[in-house]
């Protein structure tokens, strides 16, 4: 969360870093800025919401300096306003920050004392002082170690001084840093994507690492100050990836990706040669694992949760499912015999990544589910599951669910062919129907025209609900949490037999639910509930999937139905049309589909 870069350059940088601002626009829009140093001088320009505005500002464009910071920020301390927007600057000093600082308020206590004066209602701005303060007895290392010894929580920082005009500081503990290497120039980024329009050469900090970027190298140092040897990592850069191309929001473009996206997940995991899975390099025996514990943020907790019951279908292993930021504080009892599985797009959630560091100090058998293949969670687990969609900018995941609930389905089959649970015989059934799947995501794709129609009624109700049972639960979960987050309409998922215990208290005439109700072995159970909901006046939209059978139900508003597959896919499907319901209610209302209010895309902080 946030974005950060620094250039240092022989050329002129704030117009490169506007530019990298806008690439990192994913990871915060409430506020930007922009410091550089020149002739003497730290120059501070900021504003209120996004890269836009800061780039109409004039005095941007005349910005002189050949080193500087920038920053997107996603408001955690003060609200969204310039004042509160990085970089945050004394004479000295200037300081572009991720994360929080837990004891920012005992520090301002400090500097008060000493007669600093802040400006921001921000945690940030401490450390612009404490730099400050450190500077008068220390030199520029020594006043940075002594600072970050003193600060509390977590952090990536870019920063600049008035008196070393040939260098940018980065420190990292927490929250993701990165270093690139360019032509007579170097850089600092909250994450490669922002650093790979200017190079394809990384370094990546670990935490609490600090380094001092200069034009011709970099040094890096442990949080002792000790100078340490980092590798340089070379990333494939496909720029062009990132285009809209002829849609409306990324959004609109990464929902219909999907067949292919799943296609490429499919041929890199299915070994068509052998009829298997090549998940054929697990670090752990079969036997070392009796139990799966699945943990992960928002919709890659859904993914997680899809998994459970898949893997209690597939295999005899006892399933777990964790929310990344519970399970990180909660009284774990860790045992050896079980495989944790770290389910993220980003791959530097930082609950997540937390999560997953606990297990590693608390040595566990630890596998990631990752998009980003260079992110810390996928470098710091034991085994790494890439779910190759490519990259996903919209805020709201569509592709990397989809992606993520692949992968997770082709291990819980390989697993279970790997136990004996599941025979030879149906596990390539089951790779055969899977091969199927990109097609028939293409057919449900078709779906649009109803979908736009009904977005409307979503969007004039004061809340909704999203029912389903078995495997439909998770989706039901999925698709109410896209619709809350682009549409900002209340909407809940339910397992539709949880209703009668509470939840049909808020059914009243009129109101939209979802009922997510295919041909399975729930599907009688789903529509006694669907028939429940309509008794009470509920407007119900019906999804299942074809079939000759009749639905026997009266006063069905509308029916949705996606392709006929094999049960354990049809999650897969039912996902297309919650995904596109989101979509159109947030373009009816004019919402900004790729970048909704409040949130970000990759989120660092805790
Ligand atoms: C919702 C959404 C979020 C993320 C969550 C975890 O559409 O995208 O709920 O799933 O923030 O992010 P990752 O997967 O990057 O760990």
């Amino acid at each position: 969360m946030c974005g950060i870069i620094g250039i240092n350059s022989s050329k002129p940088v704030s117009s490169t870093i506007i530019n990298s601002l806008k690439k990192l626009e994913y990871r915060g829009y409430d506020s930007a800025g922009i410091a550089t140093l020149s002739k003497g001088e730290i120059n501070e320009i900021k504003s209120e919401g996004r890269v836009d505005n800061l780039e109409k500002n004039s005095l941007v464009q005349s910005m002189e300096g050949t080193i500087g910071i920038g920053h997107v920020r996603w408001a955690t301390h003060g609200l969204p306003n310039s004042i509160n927007a990085h970089p945050h600057s004394s004479q000295n000093v200037s300081v572009v920050h991720n994360g929080i600082i837990e004891n920012s308020t005992l520090l301002k206590k400090f500097l008060v004392g000493k007669g600093h004066k802040f400006k921001s209602q921000t945690d940030t701005e401490v450390i612009v002082h404490l730099i400050t303060e450190n500077l008068k007895t220390e030199n520029v290392v020594n006043s940075v170690k002594k600072t970050l010894k003193a600060l509390h929580g977590s952090f990536a920082l870019g920063i600049i001084f008035k008196d070393e005009p040939n260098l940018i500081v980065g420190a990292r503990r927490g929250s993701p840093l990165a270093v690139g290497y360019g032509p007579n120039e170097n850089y600092l980024g909250s994450d490669s994507y922002a650093l790979k329009s200017m190079t394809n050469k990384i370094t990546y900090l670990n935490d609490g690492e600090f380094c001092i970027v200069k034009k011709d190298h970099v040094e890096f140092f442990d949080e002792e100050g000790t100078k340490v040897n980092k590798k340089v990592l070379e990333l494939s850069s496909e720029e062009n990836k990132y285009d809209k191309g002829d849609y409306k929001h990324f959004m609109a473009k990464e929902i219909e990706e999907q067949p292919t996206t799943l296609k490429n997940g499919i041929n890199e995991y299915i070994d068509k040669t052998n009829n298997d899975i090549n998940i054929y390099n697990l670090p752990w025996k079969k036997d070392e694992i009796s139990s799966v514990t699945l943990i992960g943020c928002g919709t890659a907790y859904h993914s997680c949760l899809m998994a459970k019951y898949w893997f209690e279908h597939l295999t005899s292993l006892d399933v777990n499912v964790d929310i990344a930021s519970e399970f990180r504080y909660r009284k774990n009892r860790f045992k050896k015999e079980t495989l944790y599985v770290f389910v993220s797009q980003s791959g530097e959630t930082a609950d997540t990544y937390a999560a997953l560091d606990l297990c590693n100090k608390n040595r566990m058998k630890t596998c990631s589910v990752v998009n980003v293949i260079e992110s810390s969670i996928a470098r710091d687990s034991k085994f790494v599951l890439p779910i190759h969609c490519g990259t996903e900018i919209g805020v709201a995941s569509t592709k990397a669910f989809l992606g993520q609930i692949l992968i997770l389905y082709i291990l819980a089959l390989k697993l279970g062919l790997l136990r004996d649970d599941i025979s030879k015989n149906l596990f390539v059934k089951k790779l055969k129907d899977l091969t199927k799947l990109p097609d028939l995501v293409k057919k449900t794709l078709m779906t649009d025209n109803k979908i736009q129609s009904i977005s409307s009624t979503f969007n004039d109700a004061k809340g909704s609900m999203f029912l389903g049972r078995g495997f439909s639960f998770p989706i039901a979960l999925e698709g109410a949490l896209k619709l809350k987050e682009l549409s900002y309409i209340h909407a809940e998922g339910y397992p539709a037999g949880e209703m009668k215990h509470g939840p049909l208290a808020l059914i009243e005439e009129g109101m939209p639910v979802v009922v997510l109700a295919p041909r399975d072995d729930y599907y009688k159970k789903t529509i006694s509930n669907m028939q429940e909901v309509i008794a009470r006046g509920a407007k119900v939209l019906l999804i299942t999937n074809k079939s000759k059978d009749e639905i026997f139900s009266e006063n069905i508003w509308e029916t949705i139905e996606v392709e006929t597959t094999n049960e354990d896919l049809l999650p897969f499907l039912l996902t297309i049309p919650l995904q596109k319901l989101a979509y159109y209610s947030a373009l009816k209302k004019g919402y900004d589909i790729d970048k909704p209010r409040n949130l970000a895309k990759s989120v660092t902080v805790e």
